[in-house]
């Protein structure tokens, strides 16, 4: 059962596509306070709170505030509040009531989830203005399950994009792209695509080549086509400006950039420099902004990830000038502590500033807003460009999008990742950790960078992270400039590596159907243990192993030199300890906790009771998996059926 209710004058989002009716009465379970803008509502003892997307810290998010508002950020550590995305939703869950809400507003809100005082859980607006969502149902899938149901099926990606990806800021030529195709061949590698970012532009362009670097581009996209790789650009939010530019000069004509409240559009500064930002917000703008991944689409391109669009700003104009007026303030003089900490603020505030948000307007439904009061929807609105366009370009097959900021809505058009990462062994746990409430929210496509995006990797941190990396729908191997480079090849073990992607190649069938039965049934593809054995009080703290999809549960290692660990059986279930799809030990294993030992090359993965895991013989391609001759390994002689799902890979 779900019941809306208002608050104020919500400014809508269409994260929501079923109708649902208001309810005049009162918000059930919550305390609302007008003067203080806030929802709220005591937390039991042995109550736990589930979801909120893409954020930091565990998969019970009590004891922490987390403040949704969409922030590019690259440092993803405990004490930070906000990361790339703002997805609302959430389920509040003791031994006295459980129950789904969702928060409805495109502006900033405050989830103090037990912090301020550990038994409240308070939600502050910083505008009281909200749809809000109360969904009861009798347990916590079902919670999710009715939820997903009102916000639209998730976005589905080719099924090529289930292969393993390798990415790196950035192949700066064709010829190391080729290089790095040709290395993953050499060693026998899988491999589905090969990501283009930001440098395969011409001065970072949108919907342009670098021609020098990528000479041909066409004939280059259709020549990895034939060895089965799929390039998949970069697409970033700002527009540069630049006489001569088509983009920049159609946007200004149409008049479909973000403009200031004096009606000067906005001047901002991304990777090219002084930008324009698409009014995404706008249908118009939307709709001709989509139409541009068309040239793409053109030369052969049929996956795309979308960047930068918290809306990510290095500086604006504007506030550029401000700090270097008030610069000569400080020269030649003694800086004292506190003279030397606001000169520091000043220079520090310059990138993605809070005030920089409030100076630039959008055409929303026909009436001017201020960005701040829809920031959480502008990455949202890009990615729905993309999406509303791909369903005109190419109504019969399916493009692979995902992006880096989103909000609930953006599931029906595009998956996420989870953004700059670190090579830390704390952010292969996040990543762990992440993927459930992504689910919640309706994010079914999603992966983090494996390996780390930021900070030099380790190859046993790679290891790991693989080992993790092979069940997430989205497996990318990515880096930033300056890092380790972390190409599979570059390190010593490299059968290991090898063995390992094999691995997820031979799991195809099982994650390509759990996958699609998700998106089709509204349902989660990794689960916390405690939704599916909502009374096994022992299920409840575990934090870091997950069922995937119906058949099975991991426990992935994520602590440097553990050559085992502790994992929790909610029921009896057989133990796969796996070096490679053919080389595995098997145990029947009994409810309780068990330290396993497994080595570096090890990955464990434990089939339940009743349930059938389908495995397949590997192949080098995603398509080329023959999912006609699977080897079923289940824990007992009479398990159920199992829902194989198959169909074309591309069409819609
Ligand atoms: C951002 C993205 C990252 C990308 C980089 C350069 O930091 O999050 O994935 O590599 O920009 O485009």
């Amino acid at each position: 059962m779900i019941t809306r209710y208002t608050i104020g004058n919500p400014i809508e989002t269409e994260s929501v596509i079923t109708d649902i009716p208001l309810d005049k009465g009162d918000i059930p379970f919550w305390t609302r306070k007008d003067d203080e803008k806030s929802l709220s509502i005591s937390l039991a003892e042995d109550a736990r709170v589930f979801g909120l997307g893409e954020t930091i810290r565990g998969i019970n998010k009590r004891g922490w505030v987390y403040d949704s508002n969409c922030t590019d950020d690259p440092v993803h550590s405990e004490d930070k509040h906000s990361l790339y995305a703002a997805q609302n939703f959430f389920i509040i869950s003791s031994s006295e009531q459980t129950f789904g809400t969702y928060i409805d507003t495109p502006g900033k809100v405050r989830f103090d989830i037990g912090y301020t005082e550990m038994d409240r859980f308070a939600i502050r607006f910083e505008d009281f203005d909200a749809d809000i969502y109360i969904i009861q149902a009798p347990g916590m899938v079902d919670i999710v399950k009715e939820f997903r149901k009102i916000i639209g099926k998730s976005y589905i990606p080719p099924k090529w994009a289930f292969g393993f990806g390798q990415s790196r800021w950035s192949y700066m030529t064709a010829d190391e792209v080729r290089e790095v195709a040709d290395k993953y061949e050499e060693a026998g590698i899988p491999i589905d695509s090969i990501y283009l970012d930001i440098d395969y532009m011409e001065r970072f362009k949108d919907f342009t080549i670098n021609a020098e670097a990528f000479p041909n581009f066409e004939e280059f996209v259709s020549e990895m086509k034939n060895r089965d790789i799929h390039l998949v650009p970069i697409i970033d939010a700002g527009v540069k400006i630049e006489d001569g530019y088509d983009v920049y000069e159609e946007g200004v004509e149409k008049d479909y950039f973000c403009k200031k409240e004096d009606g000067e559009r906005l001047v901002a500064a991304v990777w090219p420099g002084r930008v324009h930002f698409p009014d995404f917000l706008d249908e118009n703008a939307r709709k001709w902004f989509g139409e541009k991944y068309k040239i793409l689409i053109d030369k052969g391109i049929d996956g795309f990830w979308n960047d930068m669009n918290e809306p990510a700003i290095f500086y604006t104009e504007d506030h550029l000038s401000e700090v270097f007026e008030k610069i000569d303030d400080y020269k030649g003089k003694n800086l004292d502590i506190h003279d030397f900490f606001d000169f520091k603020d000043l220079t520090g505030s310059i990138s993605n500033n809070a005030e920089d948000y409030k100076r630039f307007y959008h055409n929303y439904h026909g009436k001017k807003i201020r960005h701040d009061k829809v920031h959480n929807i502008f990455g949202y609105n890009m990615t729905r460009a993309a999406g509303e366009a791909f369903d005109r370009l190419c109504p019969d097959r399916r493009i692979l999008m995902f992006s880096r900021s989103s909000y609930i809505g953006m599931h029906r058009y595009g998956g996420v990742w989870c953004g700059d990462n670190m090579s830390w062994w704390s952010h292969l746990l996040l990543n762990i950790q992440q993927m459930p409430a992504l689910n919640m929210c309706g994010f079914l496509y999603c992966g983090a960078d494996i390996g780390g995006f930021g900070a030099d990797t380790t190859e046993d941190l790679m290891m790991r992270w693989t080992e993790f990396g092979i069940f997430t729908p989205l497996f990318r191997n990515h880096s930033a400039l300056g890092t380790r480079r972390q190409e599979l090849y570059r390190f010593k073990n490299i059968p290991a590596f090898k063995k390992m992607i094999e691995l997820r190649y031979a799991l195809i069938p099982y994650l390509y159907s759990e996958f699609m039965k998700a998106a089709q049934e509204n349902d989660m593809l990794f689960k916390p243990l405690s939704f599916e054995y909502p009374t096994d009080k022992d299920a409840f703290e575990v934090e870091d192993q997950l069922l995937v999809g119906e058949s099975i549960m991991i426990a992935p290692i994520y602590k440097q030199n553990a050559r085992g660990r502790y994992v929790y059986l909610p029921e009896d279930m057989k133990m796969l300890r796996f070096r490679a799809y053919n080389d595995y030990d098997e145990d029947n294993m009994t409810v309780g906790h068990h330290y396993i030992k497994t080595s570096l090359e090890e990955v464990l993965v434990f089939v339940r009771k009743g349930h059938v895991l389908p495995m397949a013989e590997p192949a080098v391609r995603a398509m080329k998996v023959d999912d006609t001759n699977l080897n079923y390994i289940t824990f007992d002689t009479t398990p159920d059926t199992y829902r194989l799902y198959k169909d074309d890979g591309v069409s819609r």
